[in-house]
């Protein structure tokens, strides 16, 4: 077993949700469909069709302690309540449709300035003998959040076995455009294929992370099976599911949302609650958790700079106007 130490910003995993309690499913559920006007959660009727948990092979993985103090979300609402428009804009559409997307074998493709270039079996990028536990918020532009343990490895380890060389300024990552498989994707609701960029120093900084399972177990295909970027300090349209395409770039690279509102979505996206989408403001988040329902109603707390991470992210930033770059 690994043992990695964690940075000053984590705190032990212990604070965070027992197993137990991510398993009162049916309290859970009943909490969901009373705040479901709100949420729009799917009803307990369309959720038993959801797969368990222990329908997904678990993974043997590290447990470190990156943890926030706020507990996760149940696996119902972090499988259950998605945003993957290649299976539609609904929230529970991607929990309904991804069983359709193949995902294995799967390749991914490793193309632009690095001295290592090619198609490369998802085996070859991650070892699955080395994987991490990181148990990260999860904050999305549309202002709801989630906790949410995934399981993986760090984004710096997989870049770096193909050696990007000086003129990799940026890296770019796409989602496999399965035509037959996403019936979302008919519609050009988005630039298709899915697309997203970090500029290298951010995907090399220790947080990014690539993601293969959450729970302990495999990632569903509605979390962005089988390999899928987080990147907790910005907004989640960051995090591309289903990556099959990464392109080490000079410039910075198109990005899906950016492309279809760049007014709306910038390059960056980090989590700011100081600038507001220009739409809604960013300065408060509805927090899905746990005790969402127990309520009746989702708990709402400030929005944090960069998420959380401001202490191991913020010097990337610095000098740079994040109202111009945001
Ligand atoms: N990746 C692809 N390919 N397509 C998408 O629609 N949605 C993004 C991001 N990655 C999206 C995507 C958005 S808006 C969010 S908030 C997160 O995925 C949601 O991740 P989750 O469903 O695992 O919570």
């Amino acid at each position: 077993m690994l043992i990695r130490r964690p940075p000053g910003y984590t705190i032990k995993e212990n604070a965070v949700t027992p197993r137990a309690a991510w398993l009162r499913r049916r309290e859970i559920l009943a909490g969901f469909a009373a705040a479901g006007g709100t949420l729009a959660l799917p009803r307990a009727g369309a959720t038993k069709s959801l797969p368990a948990m222990s329908n997904y092979p678990p993974l043997k993985a590290a447990k470190t302690a990156y943890s926030p103090s706020n507990p996760a979300a149940p696996w119902e609402a972090v499988t259950g309540y998605n945003n993957y428009y290649e299976f539609g804009t609904g929230k529970s559409d991607p929990a309904k449709k991804a069983h359709r997307l193949t995902t294995a074998p799967w390749t991914v493709s490793i193309e632009g300035e690095a001295e290592k270039t090619g198609t490369f079996a998802l085996e070859d990028l991650i070892d699955f003998n080395a994987l991490e536990e990181r148990i990260y918020r999860h904050r999305c532009v549309e202002a709801w959040s989630m906790v949410i343990p995934w399981v993986g490895v760090p984004l710096a380890q997989v870049l770096q076995k193909f050696a990007p060389n000086s003129r990799a300024r940026y890296v770019q990552f796409f989602t496999k455009w399965a035509r037959k498989e996403m019936p979302g994707t008919l519609w050009p609701v988005l630039k298709w294929p899915y697309r997203e960029g970090l500029r290298i120093d951010e995907a090399m900084n220790p947080l990014a992370f690539l993601a293969v399972g959450v729970y302990g177990r495999i990632l569903p295909n509605q979390n962005g099976a089988p390999l899928r970027l987080v990147v907790p300090w910005k907004y989640g349209y960051k995090s591309i599911k289903s990556i099959d395409r990464i392109v080490f770039t000079q410039d910075q690279p198109e990005t899906s949302w950016n492309m279809s509102n760049a007014r709306e979505y910038g390059f960056y996206s980090n989590v700011n609650p100081h600038v507001d989408h220009p739409r809604w403001s960013q300065a408060s988040e509805r927090v899905i958790g746990p005790q969402t329902g127990f309520r009746g109603a989702l708990a709402r707390r400030d929005t944090q700079m960069f998420n959380g991470y401001a202490d191991a992210v913020a010097s990337l930033y610095t000098g740079m106007d994040l109202k111009k770059n945001h």
